[in-house]
């Protein structure tokens, strides 16, 4: 078919599954001199079988397939044939593709051409961005006052430098740091939080935290690091609860670990995807009479959940406190949908943290005790309660769920939403946020935006899948400077802080 542009085109049916067996073409003219730009800005193919494409696009003499970011292609002339080829086997969502006419010599008027093709504006060059996906949009540029420069050239933000995270690719913002008091310095320059010393994980990248360690299940003075067992005797080892090896003596650290699985996984948050049934069994949607979900929550034992204390605060309207005015729905998947695995649950008393602080959001946590026990089932499990001592280093990506709000002013979603997120240092989160982030909150997020928590989420769970599958409730979901912002992370409270706490008021 021929087209008039500006305009777009798409793969059939979509953005449902492309059908076998379709054969289409498109004519892309425009007049000369201008030539013919597509973008496709979505692109999922099936993917090529033995390096050969089975459902494809042709465009200028190639054959493309399989699962692509944006992609941008540009006629010799002024004019550009495309072709969509489907066999008879597995489809996929296919294709959308918008198209314009372009001049050669200009093709970016007032904005930046990358160079592969698509332009941005001319705000977004030399920010420590790789906007355009190519980086050719941070390359060869002065880096500004508050940036440095990389090893491969490009220019970062300061923040980023000794943050422990590989921000330039090469490592070069972390090399050659002026390590913190509670930091050590491994011997390629770089700086590991003290706790991660003898972890058997080397964070250093060449060993030396690692190095002249004891063995892990040998008992060592007791510090703020060490991990107690139940017959007081302390560990050197990093985590080792519920990690399937028995490290203490009497076998403690091994105990009360049926939490943290997920007996149905078999294979919004902003910027998040649909979660799988069962897949956060932990989660628990809370609501309020006539309003429907409006907090987040864990389950953590068959009568206890924990959440976050600015969920329960009174408003001139509504008593947030009143543990009658809250309904616990557990094994939810999308919100109203009440099958025979969901259970509904009314709350018999809320303890708030006695120190929370609603200015400054510090000891945002508050545990619920049900009104009668749950039954745990495939849908339905507690999440693991991180010790005192058990750390989720900087850079660990941790999982977000959530049923909030998709955008900042959005609706809320349906369906449970994931997101993958990373553990961000808290003195970078501290340049960055309008408030304090406290050593009793763990900061994660993008800094370039667009995947965070929102309203809604509050009081769910910041997941940590640890080394055997199990997972461990790292954070809760606490506050934010507006959602998904760039430079703008999200804050949780930092379950470990409370695990004291947690066990005085529930038993747990
Ligand atoms: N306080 C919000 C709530 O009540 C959620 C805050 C999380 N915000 C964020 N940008 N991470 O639901």
């Amino acid at each position: 078919m021929v087209l008039n542009q500006p305009g777009n085109f798409s793969s059939p049916y979509y953005p449902a599954y492309y059908p076998p067996r379709s054969h289409c073409t498109w004519t892309l003219k425009v007049p000369a001199p201008f030539q013919v730009k597509v973008v496709f800005r979505v692109f999922l193919l099936q993917d090529p079988q033995n390096r050969v494409c089975k459902d494809y696009v042709e465009v200028n003499n190639k054959m493309i397939c399989g699962n692509r970011p944006m992609l941008v292609q540009l006629s010799g002339g002024n004019e550009m044939t495309i072709k969509f080829h489907s066999d008879t086997a597995e489809s996929d969502r296919g294709f959308f593709a918008t198209f314009e006419a372009y001049d050669a010599s200009k093709p970016c008027p007032d904005e930046f051409a990358c160079v592969i093709g698509h332009c941005i504006g001319k705000d977004l060059v030399c920010d420590g961005w790789n906007d355009c996906g190519d980086n050719s949009d941070e390359i060869n540029c002065d880096c500004k006052e508050d940036q440095f420069q990389c090893g491969t050239g490009l220019c970062k933000s300061n923040f980023w430098k000794c943050d422990g995270v590989n921000d330039c690719g090469d490592n070069s913002d972390e090399a050659n740091c002026q390590c913190d008091s509670e930091e050590m310095k491994c011997a390629n320059g770089k700086c590991v939080p003290e706790e991660q010393k003898c972890n058997l994980v080397d964070e250093c990248g060449d060993g030396t935290d690692e190095k002249d360690c004891k063995s892990g299940s040998h008992s060592v003075p007791c510090t703020t690091y060490t991990y107690k067992c139940k017959n007081d005797l302390c560990i050197q080892k990093k985590n080792p609860e519920c990690d399937g090896t028995k490290d203490c003596a009497d076998g403690s650290d091994e105990q009360n670990c049926s939490c943290g699985s997920r007996p149905y996984k078999h294979s919004r948050i902003v910027g998040g995807v649909d979660a799988e049934v069962g897949e956060w069994p932990w989660q628990v949607s809370l609501h309020v009479k006539g309003y429907g979900n409006t907090c987040g929550a864990s389950v953590i034992s068959d009568r206890w959940l924990v959440s976050a204390a600015h969920c329960f605060q009174n408003t001139a309207k509504i008593k947030y406190s009143d543990p009658t005015m809250w309904t616990a729905y557990l094994g939810l998947h999308r919100q109203l949908e009440l099958n025979d695995h969901v259970m509904q649950k009314s709350i018999k008393q809320i303890i708030v943290n006695e120190n929370y602080n609603p200015q400054t959001f510090n000891n945002d946590i508050a545990l619920l005790e049900l009104s009668s026990p749950v039954t745990f089932s495939s849908v339905i499990q507690p999440i693991c309660l991180p010790d005192a001592t058990h750390n989720f280093p900087v850079g660990k990506s941790i999982w977000v769920t959530g049923w909030g709000k998709l955008r900042e002013d959005g609706p809320e979603a349906k369906v449970l939403q994931k997101a993958e997120l990373r553990i961000i240092k808290r003195q970078i989160c501290n340049s960055l946020l309008s408030s304090v982030v406290t050593s009793r909150m763990i900061c994660a997020g993008f800094l370039s935006g667009g995947i965070d928590a929102c309203q809604g989420d509050s009081g769910g769970p910041m997941s940590s899948v640890e080394k055997n599958g199990r997972v461990f409730l790292a954070g809760i979901v606490s506050w934010g400077d507006g959602c998904a912002r760039r430079n703008k992370p999200g804050v949780y409270t930092k379950a470990s802080k409370f695990r004291q706490w947690i066990a005085q008021h529930s038993g747990i």
